[in-house]
């Protein structure tokens, strides 16, 4: 693979980079928000899930203005909108302010949410595709521990939380002045007929005796006529469409980001007294997160998906029941502290080598060509829907099931999620892409999906 590759991906996932700190930045700013604007649990979570509001909204319109605009100036839009974002909500005098600022970043995560692997993946040769897609979640997983770093070096007293949100705006202008030395997708440029752009934006990417023969690939897979909505929803595509949506559900519905946005929350619960010690522990989740990341992508293709997801969803159902007991039985709160920790770590753990980098990668593999970019961007809306119900309700749930309640809640989703990855998820390691739309196309439904 050429350098430049790397660099070009590189930079676009910084994309994922901001994703993950914008989304996990929140968790040890919001201590400070709380404290200082005395926020009842209600605006507390209307504050965290601002940001999701957004990204549903700009994860809806990404395909067609991926489509319409091009990817690189997407992303070079949204770099601004990061910008402008991340110093709005910095300022903020109120919390109106602040939730509008949000919404903003949201919706740049949103659209970079899809565009940013889209782009990368197009501009990839087929050997490095697989990596370079799960790339961006490791980034997104880097972005979250920057972010808590950030959080515990900015425990400075009331308005470290300004620079917490404040500093986003760096990686930012990084992605912005490294998107503009880029080359737009060559994909994209033939897409629109300009094939001496084309041409050159694959000069940078490419051996030069390769070209033609990319050029003509690439519109021989054009004259694939994109799909429409009907052709979404057409009984034989069907299966993968459940699958996508329901992994998204499964993803969320778990509970990842009840963690990810609230671990400092959580182990004040259980007791840390100081904002800057339950930031700490959370640096610990962040760091694990980024490790059993790599882990995954090494194991990815050599166990395969449904070994990684039932060694997950197992590791997550035992941690979140454990963690539901230790707020449960009053004889542990000593202990209490430690066995949070502990439980978070390996939850996140699990979460990690499992659901996190394999529903995005399952949802880049089971689309039939025609619709995969249509699918694609429904199953990442969907996603951003079931994060924006479960952060927005997570402390409200508290409140009604208790904190023990709340997290067997999630842990019963768990099973659920565990029971539906046995029966209906398909096996697509090793298989081509043309391979699983074959099969599907056979219309067998969507057990025999499972059992591919
Ligand atoms: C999920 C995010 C989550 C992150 C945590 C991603 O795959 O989509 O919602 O915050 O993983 O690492």
């Amino acid at each position: 693979m050429k350098k430049v590759i790397g660099i070009t991906a590189g930079i676009a996932a910084l994309a994922g980079l901001l994703f993950g700190y914008d989304t996990g930045v929140i968790s040890g700013a919001i201590l400070y928000i709380k404290d200082q604007f005395r926020l009842s649990s209600g605006a507390v979570e209307s504050v965290v899930s601002a940001v999701l509001l957004g990204a549903v909204f700009g994860a809806a319109f990404s395909g067609s203005l991926a489509d319409r605009f091009g990817r690189k100036k997407v992303l070079m839009v949204t770099a601004i909108l990061f910008t402008i974002g991340a110093i709005g909500a910095s300022l903020s005098i109120n919390i109106p302010i602040m939730i509008a600022f949000r919404v903003i970043i949201g919706v740049a995560i949103g659209v970079a949410s899809y565009t940013a692997p889209l782009y990368i993946s197009e501009i990839s040769p087929p050997e490095s595709r697989g990596a370079l897609v799960s790339l961006n979640q490791l980034m997104i997983t880097c972005g979250i521990v920057v972010a808590y770093l950030v959080d515990l070096a900015l425990t400075i007293g009331d308005n470290g939380w300004r620079w917490m949100f404040g500093l986003g705006a760096l990686p930012a202008i990084v992605l912005m002045a490294g998107m503009m030395s880029l080359s737009e997708s060559p994909r994209w440029l033939v897409g629109q007929n300009r094939i001496e752009d084309a041409r050159k934006a694959l000069g940078r990417i490419m051996d030069k005796h390769r070209i033609e023969g990319e050029i003509k690939e690439i519109q021989k897979s054009l004259t694939i006529k994109t799909g429409s909505w009907k052709n979404v929803l057409e009984p034989w595509v069907r299966p993968a469409l459940v699958i996508g949506i329901v992994l998204a559900f499964f993803q969320q519905a778990t509970g990842i980001n009840t963690i990810i946005y609230y671990a400092p929350t959580i182990f004040e619960f259980a007791g840390f007294g100081s904002h800057k010690v339950s930031i700490l522990a959370t640096v610990g989740v962040g760091t694990v997160n980024v490790l059993m990341t790599v882990v995954a992508i090494w194991f990815i293709d050599r166990l395969g998906r449904k070994p990684l997801l039932y060694i997950g969803l197992i590791g997550m159902t035992l941690s979140l029941g454990l963690l539901g007991l230790a707020f449960y039985l009053p004889g542990m709160m000593s202990a209490l502290k430690m066995l949070t920790v502990l439980c978070v770590l390996f939850y996140i753990a699990s979460f990690a080598i499992s659901l996190g980098p394999i529903f995005w990668l399952i949802i880049s593999e089971i689309y039939p060509l025609r619709v995969r970019g249509r699918a694609m961007s429904l199953a990442t809306l969907s996603n951003w829907l079931f994060n924006m119900l479960v952060a927005s309700t997570f402390l409200t749930l508290t409140e009604k099931l208790g904190k023990a309640g709340a997290f067997w809640f999630y842990a019963v989703v768990c099973v659920a999620g565990l029971v539906f990855c046995y029966l209906y998820v398909p096996e697509t390691k090793g298989r081509t892409l043309e391979n699983i739309e074959d099969f599907l196309r056979k219309n067998k439904g969507l057990r025999a999906f499972g059992r591919m």
